[in-house]
């Protein structure tokens, strides 16, 4: 079975989406972690991400495993540094490109090819896996989205103001909307869930109930 999660970033999806996997166990995806593991990559070798041909080279030579509690680059775990403000603000040079693009879907596809998966991003429920039997569209409002990434921020001991991360999210969502292969959108058949006011508890809760009704 694949279930997928898609909505723009804070939604609260990576945590949700982790410990449904958990709950049902199946194998967890973060495709998030995979173009920000890439342009990682790219920003330790000093590459200009604004070239294609360069920043190809690097998404095709890197070996990638976000399926863990770990998100790992040619081995070595990187889960914090691809989290970190400066990653997440190149990374949008990773996700406009159609070729990594094209390398990252492939990686996606081999995961849920003989897994049961819960994978989550922007694009699993239209792109990656528009078969999947359970699709979920996770959102929030942008008030309670910036104020979850703040607190998430200032607790790994990034000195950002809420102001900032609310601009930054802004110009997130646009980049994501706008973008032609992979763009956010809800497919029409995915069940939407908004977050707001909900605990971590309580979202879990209402997802394995949207899971249970498809199986
Ligand atoms: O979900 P997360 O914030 O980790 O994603 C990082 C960036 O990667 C997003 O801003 C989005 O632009 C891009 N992305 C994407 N397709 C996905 C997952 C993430 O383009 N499936």
């Amino acid at each position: 079975m694949i279930v997928t999660i898609d909505g723009p970033a804070g939604a609260g999806k990576s945590s949700a989406a982790r410990e449904l996997a958990r709950r049902l166990g199946f194998q967890f995806l973060d495709t998030g972690a995979m173009y920000r593991a890439v342009t990682l990559a790219a920003l330790r070798a000093g590459v200009d991400l604004t070239d294609p041909d360069a920043l190809l080279s690097v998404a095709l030579a890197c070996d990638i495993d976000a399926t863990d509690s770990q998100v790992t680059l040619n081995g070595e775990d990187v889960t914090r540094e691809v989290r970190t403000s400066e990653v997440t603000a190149a990374t949008r040079h990773a996700a406009d490109h159609p070729g990594v693009r094209e390398r990252l879907v492939d990686l996606q596809r081999h995961v849920g090819r003989h897994r049961d998966i819960v994978t989550e991003g922007r694009d699993q429920s239209t792109v990656v896996f528009p078969d999947a039997e359970c699709k979920i569209f996770l959102t929030a409002s942008e008030s309670v989205r910036a104020e979850r990434r703040f607190l998430d921020l200032t607790k790994r001991g990034e000195r950002v103001s809420l102001q900032e991360v609310l601009q930054t999210q802004r110009d997130r969502d646009d980049q994501d909307a706008a973008r032609p292969i992979g763009g956010l959108a809800k497919a029409d058949d995915a069940i939407e869930v908004s977050t707001d006011g909900m605990s971590h508890e309580q979202v879990v809760a209402r997802l394995l109930e949207i899971v249970e009704q498809r199986r």
